[in-house]
């Protein structure tokens, strides 16, 4: 067996001011100095490994995936926001949400819903000014929550429901980032209220989709939405989602799908800006093939170019930008042993730039994704993680993401002040802003 390098607790002391406000920078530095694999020590009888080991991801996501389980990050700390769903349950409880769920977001039913979350992009982006400068970040995480509220819930009157729904979101999730960065204050969180308010904004959450979906019963109409499809969808013994589950559902829908969305797409939206050769490409691919009259499933297959820019602004700025898994049991992996209770991170965003894999791994070259070679990277590329755990909603995003690049790049041509953007790694990979002048198609 190999020996793990390790990083000392010391070391993590020393750069605790820099890991707070971006990790990023220290974990590339000591994957350069002890190679893909190594041990940080932060507590004792607490093994934490960082890994951009291919062959160890794999075997980690998909070849020996009983022997791990997420984090209580996900399954204790976040579950106390959003409950026990998809991305928080473990084990057989886990496994029945999924195969129920599943169905609702295979192709052939997204296909229904394009229309309904075109509409959604389409009402956010009249806020686009043209020749102003914007920062686009904020906004397209206004769009992406609407995008999957309108998807949830079709036709309803929600809109201020979802603003409230959507503060109290993004409001709980800086309150778990403090919790998870500042663990020596936690018994301050607890003793100012802090985590008890929070704690009440998620059962108002709950009461207000509880109202939601009370009226939705008593239509008695079919909507054909996520909602309806989570409403009809049952278990194995034909039985249906309690209540109480079917909020945790569409709870962690929200969270899941519309953070990451938003990156994506403001990361996009700043790589295209500033390589302006690759934009006008792209502006060409859609003005070739995509007509308002066509069906949106038709042309969405149409733009391969817009496609790989997303797919490559993920590679270089992957949302979910670490994995985590904790081993349930004593595991070799790669001549390396894990003791039980491992958690192991594995870092995407390192991965996604490893220069054994990747040619040019820091510069923009969406077609490296061309389709003939996509197969061959499949194993260095995890921007919607693997194996059974994989993200639901890898789909809906890509739909989403391509309807409104199309939207955007169709109409404005973007440019940005800034060659460079800045980091701001949290629970997922953020930009701190993405500032971009729209210039309208038709005056230019
Ligand atoms: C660009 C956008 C997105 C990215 C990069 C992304 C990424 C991911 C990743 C990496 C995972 C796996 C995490 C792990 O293995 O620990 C995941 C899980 C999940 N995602 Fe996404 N996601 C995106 C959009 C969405 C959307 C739009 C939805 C729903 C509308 C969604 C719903 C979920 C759910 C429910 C899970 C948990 C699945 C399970 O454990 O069974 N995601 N996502």
């Amino acid at each position: 067996m190999r020996d793990l390098k390790t990083v000392s607790q010391l070391e993590v002391f020393r750069n605790r001011k820099r890991i707070l406000a971006n990790p990023l920078p220290f974990h590339s530095e000591n994957f350069k100095k002890h190679g893909d694999t190594f041990r940080v020590k932060v507590a004792p009888g607490k093994p934490i490994v960082f890994t951009k080991d291919p062959e160890i991801i794999k075997q980690v996501l998909q070849k020996q995936q009983k022997k791990f389980q997420k984090s209580p990050l996900q399954t204790k700390d976040l579950a106390k926001y959003i409950g026990h769903g998809l991305l928080t349950a473990e084990g057989s409880h886990w496994r029945a949400q999924r195969r129920m769920i599943q169905p609702a977001f295979h192709k052939k039913k997204l296909a229904g819903l394009l229309g309904t979350m075109q509409l959604a992009i389409k009402e956010e982006l009249e806020r686009l000014e043209a020749n102003k400068t914007l920062d686009v970040f904020p906004l397209m995480g206004d769009l992406a929550f609407q995008v999957v509220a309108r998807a949830l819930f079709s036709h309803s009157d929600i809109r201020e429901r979802m603003s409230k729904l959507q503060y109290i979101t993004e409001a709980n999730q800086k309150m778990l980032i403090r919790e998870m960065r500042q663990p020596y204050l936690v018994w301050w969180f607890k003793l100012s209220g802090q985590i008890k308010k929070h704690l009440k904004y998620s059962e108002d959450s709950r009461k207000l989709l509880n109202d939601i979906i009370e009226e939705r019963i008593g239509l008695k109409r079919e909507k054909d939405d996520l909602l309806d499809m989570l409403l009809k969808a049952t278990y194995e013994d034909g039985t249906h989602m309690a209540r109480e589950q079917l909020i945790d559902e569409v709870l962690i829908l929200f969270t899941a799908g519309h953070e990451t969305t938003a990156n994506a797409l403001s990361f996009t939206l700043f790589l295209l800006a500033t390589h302006p050769e690759i934009q006008e490409k792209v502006y060409e691919e859609i003005k070739e093939h995509v007509r308002p009259d066509m069906d949106i499933m038709d042309w969405i297959t149409k733009v391969p170019l817009t496609q790989q820019c997303i797919e490559e602004a993920m590679r270089l700025y992957p949302p979910v930008y670490v994995i985590d898994r904790m081993a349930k049991e004593d595991v070799d992996i790669a001549d390396y042993h894990f003791s039980k209770g491992t958690l192991l991170l594995m870092s995407v965003y390192e991965l996604h730039r490893h220069s054994d894999f990747w040619k040019d791994p820091q510069t923009f070259i969406p077609e490296r994704f061309a389709k003939d070679r996509l197969k061959e990277m499949g194993s260095y590329y995890y921007p919607f993680g693997a194996g059974p755990r994989m993200c639901i909603g890898n789909s809906f995003a890509l739909y989403e993401m391509i309807m409104t690049m199309v939207e955007i790049l169709s109409a404005y041509k973007i440019t940005s002040l800034s060659q460079t953007v800045e980091l701001n790694p949290l629970i997922s990979l953020k930009p701190k802003e993405v500032k971009l002048k729209f210039t309208n198609r038709n005056y230019v």
